[in-house]
């Protein structure tokens, strides 16, 4: 005799399958406005992430999931597409050689020019929940007490508005302090919470946040003396990372610096415009 199928069965809810068609759509729509790089070996990685959005949400199926999320009046759902997809995972002076390599190489000459009236200006782009701005306004302070009344500025951009919001808060989970060199541990003081600790007005002051998407347009004229965009172009096609790394030269200044991260390597004209003078960092070739 053939079992009845048992009760559980008969009312377990239909997982929606993720169809080769609606992975194709997810791919194409987050490439275009994210610049994100989502290969056909991405698709298990893909269903495992946004199957908790579609429940979230009670929606059946990925296609009408893509319609919600390019639904104008669903912007935060499509800064859940982009978190689900990627991540924030961020550190004090992570890679601490690149800020050594500031502190030494490049810091005394930019407070050289800032005292003799010039402006210097240093960009984090993708700087996740701010970790990274923040190691560098210490930085910064830690060899020019005086940098407040200079022309010395930092903007930190990410393209997640939420993320953001915890950069511009300057408050963290107590154990992230062990990250921060002790001789640093002056620009920090206690937060509301004992369980975490907060970034002080001065380097906080030396710092604006602004939401900027890398692949979209940039509104910024000025060149910048330093980029550090870190794990972020790792998300990115090989086109899209070789664009971004010829934008970035063009927005350096002469003698400017490019910051990468461990896993990333300069590519397309960016290669002949920049070259290598430390572990994933580069300096702008002068004009011919
Ligand atoms: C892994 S974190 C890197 C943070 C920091 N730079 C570091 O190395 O520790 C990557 C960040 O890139 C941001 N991101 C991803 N795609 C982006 C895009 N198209 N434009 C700007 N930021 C983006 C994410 O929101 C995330 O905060």
């Amino acid at each position: 005799m053939i079992p009845e199928p048992a009760q559980s069965d008969q009312l377990a809810p239909q997982v929606p399958q993720m169809e080769a068609s609606e992975f194709a759509a997810i791919a194409e729509y987050a490439k275009i406005t994210f610049g994100l790089h989502l290969p056909l070996a991405k698709k298990e990685m893909v269903f495992a992430r946004l199957i908790r959005r579609l429940r979230r949400l009670g929606l059946q199926d990925f296609s009408t999931y893509l319609a919600y999320i390019k639904h104008k009046d669903n912007a935060e759902e499509r800064s859940e597409f982009l978190s689900a997809l990627t991540t924030n995972v961020t550190q004090f002076f992570r890679e601490n050689h690149h800020f050594e390599f500031l502190r030494d190489k490049l810091l005394p000459d930019f407070i050289a020019k800032a005292r003799a009236g010039n402006r210097i200006r240093i960009w984090s782009a993708g700087c996740s929940a701010g970790q990274e701005p923040y190691s560098l306004a210490m930085l910064i302070l830690d060899s020019c007490p005086d940098a407040a009344a200079l022309d010395i500025k930092i903007l930190a951009s990410d393209i997640d508005p939420r993320i953001l919001d915890i950069a511009r808060t300057g408050e963290y989970p107590a154990e992230q302090r062990a990250a921060i060199p002790a001789a640093l541990h002056r620009f920090l003081k206690p937060a509301a919470s004992p369980e975490m600790f907060a970034i002080d007005a001065g380097p906080r002051n030396l710092i604006s946040f602004a939401e900027l998407n890398l692949i979209e347009d940039w509104p910024m004229r000025q060149g910048f003396d330093v980029i550090f965009c870190r794990n972020v172009a790792i998300y990115f096609d090989a086109p899209t990372q070789a664009r971004l790394w010829h934008r970035f030269s063009q927005q350096t200044t002469s003698g400017g610096h490019l910051f990468i991260g461990h896993s990333e390597r300069l590519s397309g004209p960016a290669q002949a415009q920049m070259r290598s003078v430390g572990i994933t960092v580069y300096v702008k070739n002068p004009s011919p």
